[in-house]
């Protein structure tokens, strides 16, 4: 049985203290309230790292970072190394999520790279793909989405690729309140799934957890959560609301 994941983006939002204050209300609803198995997790900006995962402890939400450098250390001006990551007790590293590609020219190249010194560094990539609208529109989202799979992730061996857990996000559902529908959804990451199965094998395609994003929200996550291909959620605005995120976590109970 492959693993249902919740986790929250928090993109660049919140200042230390209101970061401190939101992580304390979701890790107490979500250990009052979740009676299921499924996993949450908590994607901060690097500034609440440390501090949330000292909170976290003895509660049942994990957290993670939004980016890595490729490098394990050096030379970087401003950059955050996967090393200095895993030291403040952070499991998981969102990785080329659209808005790294599209406003930091992040490559499915370069990714590959990330995506090797985040596994060295004993961390879990959320590796995030998607089309944009104008590729949808075009027909070319299939094509778009087995690129980045294979640009991006196929160099790895079938354990290694094992660790990922991969998030599919419409560019065009991003931050727009345009939800894919369960069918759009539901058909993309059974598309997925069937390329890792003839690349790697049907069990890897079957353990692998495949996360959906995009203006996903309390409403709309159950019919989504229900997709046989739909793993949970890689949540943004509402994951901003303790109550809405909690909510959404709560469809796997
Ligand atoms: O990484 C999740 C994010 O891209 C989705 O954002 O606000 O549409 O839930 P949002």
């Amino acid at each position: 049985m492959r693993k249902k994941i919740v986790a929250g983006n928090w993109k660049m939002n919140l200042d230390y203290n209101e970061g401190l204050s939101l992580f304390s209300e979701v890790i107490n609803i979500i250990n009052d309230e979740v009676t299921g198995q499924q996993e949450v997790i908590v994607c901060s900006p690097f500034i609440h790292l440390h501090s949330l995962t000292q909170l976290a402890k003895g509660y049942k939400v994990a957290v993670g970072a939004q980016n890595a450098h490729q490098a394990e250390s050096g030379a970087y001006t401003g950059e955050i190394s996967a090393k200095q990551i895993k030291s403040t007790g952070a499991q998981y590293v969102i990785l080329g999520h659209s808005e790294r590609r599209q406003y930091f020219g992040e490559t499915n190249e370069l990714l590959a790279k990330k995506a090797d010194t985040v596994l060295a560094n004993g961390l879990t990539p959320i590796f995030c793909i998607g089309e944009t609208l104008q590729e949808r529109e075009a027909g070319s989202h299939f094509g778009i989405i087995k690129s980045q799979l294979e640009e991006g992730l196929y160099h790895l061996d079938e354990a290694a690729f094992s660790k990922i857990v991969i998030a599919y996000e419409p560019v065009w559902a991003i931050g727009t309140g345009v939800t894919a529908t369960s069918e759009q959804a539901q058909e993309i990451h059974a598309f997925i799934r069937s390329e890792i199965a003839e690349k790697y094998s049907q069990q890897v395609a079957d353990s692998i957890t495949i996360l959906y994003g995009g203006s996903c929200n309390p409403k709309n996550a159950p019919e989504l959560f229900a997709q046989a291909d739909i793993d949970g959620g890689l949540i943004g605005g509402a994951s901003l609301k303790s109550r809405d995120f909690a909510d959404i976590v709560k469809v796997f109970n």
